[in-house]
């Protein structure tokens, strides 16, 4: 499993000697002070979180376990994508799509397999490449499963199996058998031998007999997060968990707006056994299992230690239609009172209740709510209309919650939102420009601000949906990195009133075809999976936060930087950002700190602008940790070239 920031190498300690700067003041040139005589204002608690939605596959074939693409023939309506017949004669075996006798209302297609010849050796059946392949790991057990009914007089055996790509190698295999006319489950767990690790494999049922079997949803877990049945990808979620998040934003972004009104965010439709879950068309141009519903979206904030920040669906959806503000929203209102219901409702509410039914008796953390994604697209105007009938039903029954709106700074029909959802996508140029000096003009009287999608790109002349971009990597390099460590940087300084903030997108299946954006800060395949360096000067950051603002003040140098301090211990986290090819000394003082109890201890990440990571060199660009001797409050300190640092210093 990946551990990236527990795996940072501690070098043999590296000593550096400090630069003791004669006297303060004194030094002409570049020069970068921290106050540390007082707190110039409180880090919001909740500054780093994630931001998440099913993007670039990041659900079905990324987080969600699931291994088998279209396990529910739902995804085309007229032929079983990702399936194939699996026979040494393709001729003796069919697939089709078959509505008759369905599984139940929800799953009402399936997929019947007639065998008209097989045998022993030379078995017949069917096969899923899954998403981009079936991961196999030596030595582990998945949960495989599947509903099947069979013809009268075929009572099977099946048998399931992970096998190589050719059909070659067998990795794990078990038969089943009591097939009946009617819809049977059946589980098996497969398990693998010491094999080497390899995603160029399939997933097959298989007869040695003829026969006709229908088949539904059919599943495949390998060991999940926590082990939880219908759960998280391991390696990703370690991932997230090192970055320390403070809260997850979902489902979206787009997600929640759906292509149409009619296929929002259907959360409802989401709970419960996956059998009686439908799915639904995204809205990034591929359908969603909807495994991952409502409550796994809260189950993963929580297993992080993080709250939920949860969008709801507002009455406008991507193809620019919207719901009238008045009685025609009133049952959209509903929709989201209900689900807030699910999320905090005590257990004798009719939708806590469900919650406890579904398994989690406890309500979830919840204090934001935001009112639908991006609404200024909006071209016919109607979310004040919509933002103040929500914001009314919403505080009616939970005055506790703070409002979040999409368009900053509007006061919507007169009613103040708590909070102003930004979205700031742009170049490192820019966020370099706009970094210093940034937050002068921020309302500190109006609402508080999130920064609820952001990220630093190396090139906004190619936009991140567009087919130029598919010729980039769809995660970001080192150059990007720095456009959103100057940004970070930035939002830390006014983290008193930028209270939350979150890259975006978080997750991309990197496979050719898998992903519609970049650049996105994880990257994986059905294998391994890689953080990008954006992903690193994140963890960098979130990883590294006092309580308390410290105000910096620089000249003479193109480092940016930030400073906070935690209260209870006193260390200070001071970070800087390098974004020139050449290495830059920097005169640093302290004020107000007599001297440094111990070392300084030095996180860095440095490489060349155009340097990345990726599945074959999954650390490349990566942190590393070191410490500086010395106990002066005034020191210089070089940054490498285009670095991101962070020095933890413990003053006495
Ligand atoms: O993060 C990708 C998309 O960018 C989000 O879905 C949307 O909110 C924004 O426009």
């Amino acid at each position: 499993m990946n551990h990236p920031f527990s795996k940072i190498p501690m070098h043999p300690i590296r000593t550096f000697a400090l630069l003791l700067a004669s006297a303060a003041g004194l030094i002409a040139g570049p020069s970068f002070t921290i106050d540390a005589t007082r707190s110039a204002g409180e880090v919001s608690p909740r500054l780093y979180g994630l931001m998440t939605e099913e993007i670039n596959h990041s659900y079905d074939g990324g987080l969600y376990a699931e291994l088998i693409q279209n396990r529910a023939f739902r995804d085309n309506s007229d032929t079983p994508v990702h399936w194939s017949v699996v026979a040494d004669d393709p001729s003796v075996a069919t697939i089709a799509l078959d509505s008759a006798d369905p599984l139940n209302d929800q799953l009402p297609t399936s997929l019947r397999l007639t065998v008209a010849q097989a045998s022993m050796q030379k078995p017949a059946g069917v096969a899923n490449a899954g998403y981009w392949g079936i991961p196999v790991h030596p030595l582990t057990r998945y949960r495989a499963s599947l509903w099947a009914r069979a013809e009268a007089g075929f009572s099977g055996p099946l048998t399931v199996s992970i096998v190589s790509d050719d059909g070659r190698q067998v990795f794990a295999a078990k038969t089943l058998s009591g097939l009946t006319p009617k819809w049977t489950k059946f589980e098996v767990t497969l398990e693998t031998g010491k094999v080497a690790p390899t995603a160029k494999a399939r997933f097959q049922i298989t007869q040695d007999r003829p026969g006709t079997v229908w088949l539904n949803l059919v599943s495949l877990f390998p060991p999940t997060w926590k082990d939880r049945p219908n759960g998280l990808r391991k390696d990703l979620m370690q991932m997230m968990v090192d970055l320390r998040p403070k809260f997850l934003r979902f489902p979206g972004g787009n997600y929640v707006e759906g292509p149409s009104i009619a296929v929002r965010f259907p959360w409802k439709e989401m709970l419960g056994p996956i059998e009686s879950r439908p799915g639904h068309d995204g809205s990034w141009g591929y359908r969603s299992s909807d495994g991952m519903g409502l409550l796994e979206f809260l189950q993963w904030t929580e297993d992080m230690g993080a709250e939920a920040v949860l969008g709801v669906f507002a009455g406008y959806a991507l193809n620019g239609t919207h719901v009238t503000p008045g009685p025609d929203l009133e049952p959209f209102v509903q929709e989201a009172l209900d689900e807030i219901e699910y999320v905090i409702g005590d257990t004798t509410t009719p939708w806590g209740a469900r919650r406890a039914k579904d398994g989690h008796p406890a309500p979830f953390k919840l204090n934001y709510v935001e009112i639908g994604n991006e609404d200024a697209f909006d071209k016919l105007k109607s979310y004040d209309g919509r933002y103040a009938q929500f914001h009314d039903a919403i505080k009616a029954k939970y005055p506790q919650l703070k409002l979040i709106s999409t368009i900053p700074e509007t006061i919507h029909n007169g009613r103040k939102p708590d909070m102003g959802d930004w979205h700031d996508y742009s170049s490192t140029e820019n966020f370099l420009k706009k970094s210093v000096g940034y937050g002068k003009d921020l309302d500190r009287k109006g609402p508080e601000v999130f920064v609820g999608e952001w990220a630093a790109h190396e090139d906004t002349a190619v936009p991140p949906w567009n087919e130029a971009s598919k010729k980039m990597a769809p995660t970001p390099s080192m150059k990007a990195a720095i456009g959103d460590a100057v940004f970070m940087a930035a939002m830390e300084r006014n983290s008193d009133i930028i209270k939350m903030h979150c890259y975006a997108p978080m997750l991309v299946n990197v496979n050719p075809g898998a992903w519609q954006w970049r650049p996105n800060l994880i990257g994986y395949d059905a294998l391994t999976s890689f953080g990008s360096p954006s992903y690193y000067a994140f963890g960098m950051f979130s990883r590294n936060v006092g309580d308390e603002i410290l105000a910096v003040t620089s000249s003479g140098s193109p480092v940016q930087g930030c400073a906070t301090r935690d209260s209870k211990t006193g260390d200070i986290f001071l970070k800087l950002v390098n974004p020139e090819a050449t290495p830059q000394a920097l005169p640093i003082q302290l004020k107000g700190v007599s001297a440094l109890k111990s070392k300084i201890m030095v996180t860095t990440l440095s490489a060349k602008p155009d340097d990345t990571n990726s599945i074959d060199q999954p650390k490349n660009v990566a942190p590393v940790v070191t410490t500086l001797s010395g106990s002066a409050p005034s020191f210089t300190y070089t940054l490498p070239p285009t670095s991101v640092v962070v020095l933890t210093l413990r003053p006495r």
